[in-house]
């Protein structure tokens, strides 16, 4: 389909709708707790969805079972909302997208259950601190494998992995448009960043080795060898001097 560049006004109802996202995924972390099912994290969403005005996206998007995506320890995306609780101990990744006028966005957050081990903390902060990192690289003129390459560099230089075989993407009047934009790679190559352009970044980083394996379930992918892992997502738009973070509670 090639590279969409959005208009002002279908930036703002992306700016519109992903502060009900990000409101959202706000209230779900929140509700988080040792003890819960995970559908009850579904229902908050269908609820909170309906309440703001906004369609949620997953939900029968190649068949996928939910409105929102619940990835606990080994799970890296894709977790589906069921009965199992959740434990002290835990981190579970949040991710949803959601539809407003036509226009989509997408965002995640991992949150931890209660205590969590240090490890997974600094885990947790590595992911969160390579989404922010990469969003600093966004600029017109600058490159997509800049911002793959210092996603990459910010979470291997902290001794963890990020997935390769899952990407960021382009997102707008679909959830997943053109370009790709890899968590790997090297600077200097690929497309050139335009105005205009409305992307979401989500590193998924693992603790250790970056290989996944897809569930029998033929949607929750997990890390290979087990190892925990966290996932941070934003829906940006590309300004004329940087990026601006649609995802975000306020502004
Ligand atoms: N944020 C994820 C993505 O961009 C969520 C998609 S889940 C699906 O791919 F169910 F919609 F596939
Ligand atoms: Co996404």
């Amino acid at each position: 389909m090639g590279i969409v560049i959005k208009t002002d006004a279908e930036i703002e109802l992306m700016r519109q709708g992903g502060r009900t996202v990000a409101l959202i995924l706000e209230r779900l972390g929140r509700a988080v707790r040792p003890g819960m099912v995970t559908a009850e994290l579904d229902d908050i969403t269908v609820q909170e969805a309906q309440r703001h005005g906004v369609k949620p996206s997953f939900k029968g998007y190649h068949g996928y079972p939910a409105s929102v995506c619940v990835s606990i320890n080994d799970e890296v995306v894709h977790g589906i909302p069921g009965d199992r609780e959740l434990e002290e101990g835990d981190i579970v990744s949040l991710d949803f997208g959601a539809v407003f006028e036509g226009m989509q966005t997408d965002a995640a957050v991992t949150v931890g259950v209660g205590q969590i081990t240090p490890e997974a903390q600094r885990l947790m902060e590595a992911t969160r601190g390579a989404l922010m990192a990469g969003i600093e690289q966004c600029r017109p003129g600058a490159r997509l494998g800049d911002v793959s390459a210092t996603i990459q560099k910010y979470v291997e230089s902290r001794g963890f992995a990020v997935v390769r075989e899952y990407s960021g993407h382009g997102v707008g009047r679909e959830l997943h448009e053109d370009p790709q934009v890899p968590n790997f790679g090297s600077a200097g190559s690929g497309q050139r960043l335009r105005k205009g352009m409305t992307l979401a970044l989500e590193p998924m980083v693992n603790d250790k080795g970056w290989l996944t394996r897809l569930s029998s379930n033929f949607w929750t992918v997990h890390t290979a060898d087990g190892s925990l892992s966290a996932h941070f997502e934003h829906t940006i738009a590309i300004t004329d001097v940087g990026a601006e973070v649609l995802t975000d509670l306020v502004r």
